[in-house]
């Protein structure tokens, strides 16, 4: 038994924010973002939360996927930006749509999110302990944005993207994944620091610090790699993959990814241009926008990969 994709659905807050908006407080201009990220939008909650998108993004999966929120046996957030530092925002989502057989939980493995999720529930599924899953991406990661930081703040986007699924004969053939902390300086955002009335100081909260050409070194070599790692550990041509679902992170990356890998663009589905880096959702929400314009057909091979903060990445080889 493997895990098959079954329902897919996502979500995105009401306000969209272009880069002629951010003008009116970043010294930037709409031509150098969309240049150097392929960038011209992106989605800011001002009311909802990382939990109210999971959750709204997890209904529409539900009911793509036409099953009973009952039958779910564990709900996994992957999200860097929860409303709070406990309880988990799956715990959330499973109280709101009544997935009262589940077991949920959070992860944290940044715009790698999903693929980690999607990993664990294969997991499972191959060892017979669950045979119905509900992952999620789901960011509201404006609110950890340093918006006087024109070299960050201009990237990110704010959605939810979610999966049901379910043990098959045929879904995924296989997950790679890997971490490297030594690298955790690159791309972090601080919690709450340990100031208290002990220690003399006053709680803080940080903002996110991101070294952008680390960062892209790191994707524009590693996304080549672990693809060219899972085809052939899959003995999987480059021609038989219909789509290859990259994180998206940045245009540029996207497009020497297509380089490295001598895949063509149209083989390289990009929705940047309306979302930004929405980290943990990106993937998701590509995946959802391309089941429902009817690019996605059953039977197709997908390669999905992501990389972000950690640093962390992750792909997963699958048929449709
Ligand atoms: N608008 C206008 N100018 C900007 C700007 C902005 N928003 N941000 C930076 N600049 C300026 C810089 O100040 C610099 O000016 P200077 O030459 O006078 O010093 C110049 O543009 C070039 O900056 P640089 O940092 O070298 O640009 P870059 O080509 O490396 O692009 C990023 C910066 C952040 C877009 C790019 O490094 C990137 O995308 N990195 C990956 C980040 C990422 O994907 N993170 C998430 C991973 S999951």
């Amino acid at each position: 038994m493997t895990a098959r994709i079954i329902g897919i659905g996502a979500y995105a807050p009401e306000q969209v924010v272009t880069n002629q908006d951010l003008t009116k407080f970043l010294d930037t201009n709409d031509a150098w973002i969309r240049e150097r990220t392929g960038i011209g939008a992106r989605h800011v909650s001002t009311s909802e939360g990382t939990s109210a998108l999971a959750t709204e993004a997890a209904k529409r999966a539900i009911a793509d996927a036409g099953i009973s929120p009952e039958e779910i046996e564990i709900v996994i957030v992957a999200t860097s930006s929860p409303d709070r530092a406990f309880p988990s925002a799956a715990a959330d989502v499973q109280g709101a749509i009544g997935a009262k057989h589940a077991v949920a939980f959070d992860i944290t493995a940044a715009c790698s999110g999903f693929i980690y999720a999607l990993h664990i529930v294969q997991g499972f599924i191959q060892a017979g302990i669950y045979k119905t899953a509900l992952i999620i991406g789901a960011e509201t990661l404006s609110k950890v944005l340093d918006w006087t930081d024109r070299s960050s703040c201009i990237l990110f986007g704010d959605g939810a993207g979610a999966a049901v699924v379910r043990a098959d004969e045929t879904g995924v053939v296989k997950t790679l994944v890997g971490s490297d902390g030594t690298k955790n300086d690159v791309l972090y955002c601080q919690a709450r620091s340990l100031e208290n009335c002990l220690t003399g100081g006053k709680p803080e909260l940080g903002f996110m610090q991101m070294d952008g050409q680390e960062v892209f070194k790191f994707a524009v070599k590693k996304v080549p790699e672990i693809v060219n790692a899972i085809l052939e550990e899959t003995g999987t041509d480059r021609e038989a993959v219909q789509h290859y679902l990259l994180h998206q992170a940045n245009i540029r990356i996207l497009e020497a990814a297509s380089r490295r890998l001598k895949v063509p663009m149209d083989k390289i589905p990009v929705n940047i241009e309306r979302y930004g880096n929405t980290s943990a959702a990106s993937i998701p929400i590509l995946l959802d926008e391309m089941h429902r314009d009817g690019r996605l057909k059953r039977g197709d091979t997908l390669v999905m990969a992501g990389f972000g903060a950690g640093l962390t990445w992750g792909a997963a080889l699958m048929t449709w």
